[in-house]
């Protein structure tokens, strides 16, 4: 089941959350900061481990001290106006954490808009990438939510799913 909330995305108690991170994997600001201090500093000492992540790609960690049993990071792209292949990077992200968690049993995931802050990909399109990809990996989970942390991206979720968007062919 696909459902959009407004919340911190580090209070849900399910059994993935998912971090927009960066290469790094050490740390931000953004919903990075959030889990990373929510999570508290094993975090940061086991994702040293991991050697960094490349853009459209995923690596899990245990969630340590957050609700949450599992983070799975993802790095997003930077939008660049859109022509570097922006959209397909985000897609992957999408992809990349939903195969992971599958690989783990994951049956509950959260998803920020990831790219949608500091790494400034529009809200809109970024909404109709994510959507795609929900709708498309949705039915192999319990639960596959849509934590957006402002009304704004709310009422973005909703009127595409509203709108009956068709799952991206993949
Ligand atoms: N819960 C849910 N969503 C959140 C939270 C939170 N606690 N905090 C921020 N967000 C939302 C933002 O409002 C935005 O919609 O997450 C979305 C993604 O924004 P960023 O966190 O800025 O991530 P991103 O745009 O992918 O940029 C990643 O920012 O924090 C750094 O280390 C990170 O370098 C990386 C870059």
């Amino acid at each position: 089941m696909l459902k959009v909330l407004q919340d911190d995305i580090t209070t849900l108690k399910i059994d993935a959350i998912v971090n927009a991170a960066n290469n790094s994997l050490l740390g931000g600001g953004g919903v990075d900061g959030a889990i990373h201090k929510a999570a508290g500093p094993e975090l940061l000492e086991f994702n040293k481990t991991l050697g960094g992540c490349e853009t459209g790609t995923a690596k899990i960690s245990p969630g340590f001290k957050l609700p949450a049993k599992w983070i799975i990071n993802t790095v997003g792209p930077v939008w660049q106006g859109g022509d570097a292949g922006e959209p397909e990077l985000l897609a992957q992200c999408y992809q990349h954490s939903f195969e992971l968690a599958l690989e783990n049993q994951i049956k509950t995931i959260a998803f920020p808009a990831i790219s949608t802050g500091v790494y400034g990909y529009p809200k809109q399109a970024a909404a109709v990438v994510a959507v795609q990809q929900l709708k498309n990996y949705e039915h192999r989970f319990e639960e596959v939510i849509a934590c957006c942390f402002s009304e704004v991206d709310v009422e973005i979720y909703e009127r595409l799913l509203g709108s009956g968007i068709q799952a991206a062919v993949i």
